[in-house]
């Protein structure tokens, strides 16, 4: 039996709704409490409908990631074979940058069920609630130079693309630079930071975040017109381990080829994988917005932008709309 008394009536009740009136008569306590009860176990990884009139229904209850089952799942030799694992962290990026200053090897993986500063790019937060989602840094040591950032960068789009492809059969595709969408809605988002000196990268911390078993209830509400989950997508809940293992497994590979054979095949892998190739598109940049046709990507990772005036630009950062 569970520990939580609202969440043992719930379980009792199956599917019914339970209203706070009811709740908080079975509870003894007052409907406040049992509002601010419902709000904690929410941001302990239980998802709980409310529904005007109703009342409440537990949806689902947080499972905790298996670090046994990830270590069967990988055929990697360093991906993922070292882990530090936290219930709650601020940013796993923020452990990952210790765990490399420290001198800890490429491939250390730090992963959290729930983190309460997670970072996304353009200085975004990332929504990162309990054990609903993949919240994971990997710290990268490439041998290659700084210039070739955005290659990694899409170097990992594409691995988890792949991971997800195979792992849900759900039409993902990559949205430049690096988000990963399912009819138009974000599913996944990549944050790379790196530490360099001079033009030699000293380590590189990729930060991943996957909504895999994210309900509707789940996300603040300003996100749900452009986000979503492998769960609401699929309409079916997803082992984690096995999506974990998977990009890991994908990724180790695509990295080890790409060091012992460059970036054309990523360049090929990601053509195929993208969503923004010869649409139309605008790239808001922090002090400029472009617009143009998508053609490619060049040798380094750059998206092509072709002109109204005939002019191809190079865009190395920004954020795509269509
Ligand atoms: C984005 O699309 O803006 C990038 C999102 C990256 C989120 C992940 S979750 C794990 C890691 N820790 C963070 O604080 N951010 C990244």
């Amino acid at each position: 039996m569970d520990n939580h008394p609202i969440i043992n009536l719930f379980k009792q009740h199956g599917d019914r709704y339970l209203s706070g009136e009811q709740l908080s008569v079975m509870l003894n306590m007052s409907r406040t409490a049992v509002w601010k009860k419902i709000n904690k176990l929410k941001q302990e990884g239980y998802s709980i409908e409310a529904r005007h009139r109703l009342g409440y229904r537990l949806m689902d209850s947080p499972e905790p990631l298996s670090l046994v089952t990830l270590q069967t799942e990988l055929t990697t030799q360093r991906f993922g074979r070292k882990v530090e694992y936290f219930s709650e962290t601020s940013s796993t990026q923020n452990i990952a940058r210790n765990l490399a200053t420290e001198g800890r090897k490429e491939g250390h993986l730090v992963i959290a069920e729930m983190q309460t500063a997670g970072r996304g790019r353009l200085g975004r937060t990332w929504h990162s609630p309990k054990g609903k989602g993949l919240w994971f840094s990997l710290l990268l040591q490439p041998n290659v130079p700084l210039r070739a950032m955005s290659q990694l960068t899409l170097l990992t789009a594409v691995a988890l693309c792949k991971a997800l492809r195979d792992e849900t059969q759900l039409a993902v595709g990559i949205k430049w630079p690096n988000d990963l969408l399912i009819d138009g809605k974000k599913v996944c988002g990549i944050l790379m930071e790196s530490m360099a000196e001079e033009d030699r990268i000293q380590y590189v911390i990729a930060g991943i975040g996957i909504s895999v078993n994210l309900l509707e209830e789940d996300y603040l509400d300003e996100l749900l017109p452009i986000a979503q989950s492998l769960r609401m997508a699929a309409n079916k809940k997803f082992a984690r381990e096995k999506i974990l293992a998977s990009f890991l497994n994908r990724f180790e590979e695509l990295y080890d080829d790409y060091h012992a054979n460059g970036f054309d095949d990523i360049k090929r892998n990601w053509e195929e994988m993208s969503l923004t190739m010869h649409q139309n598109v605008r790239v808001q940049q922090l002090n400029r917005t472009l617009e143009g046709a998508a053609t490619g990507i060049d040798e380094l990772g750059a998206l092509l932008l072709l002109q109204e005036n005939g002019e191809i630009v190079r865009c190395y950062s920004g954020d795509v709309t269509f």
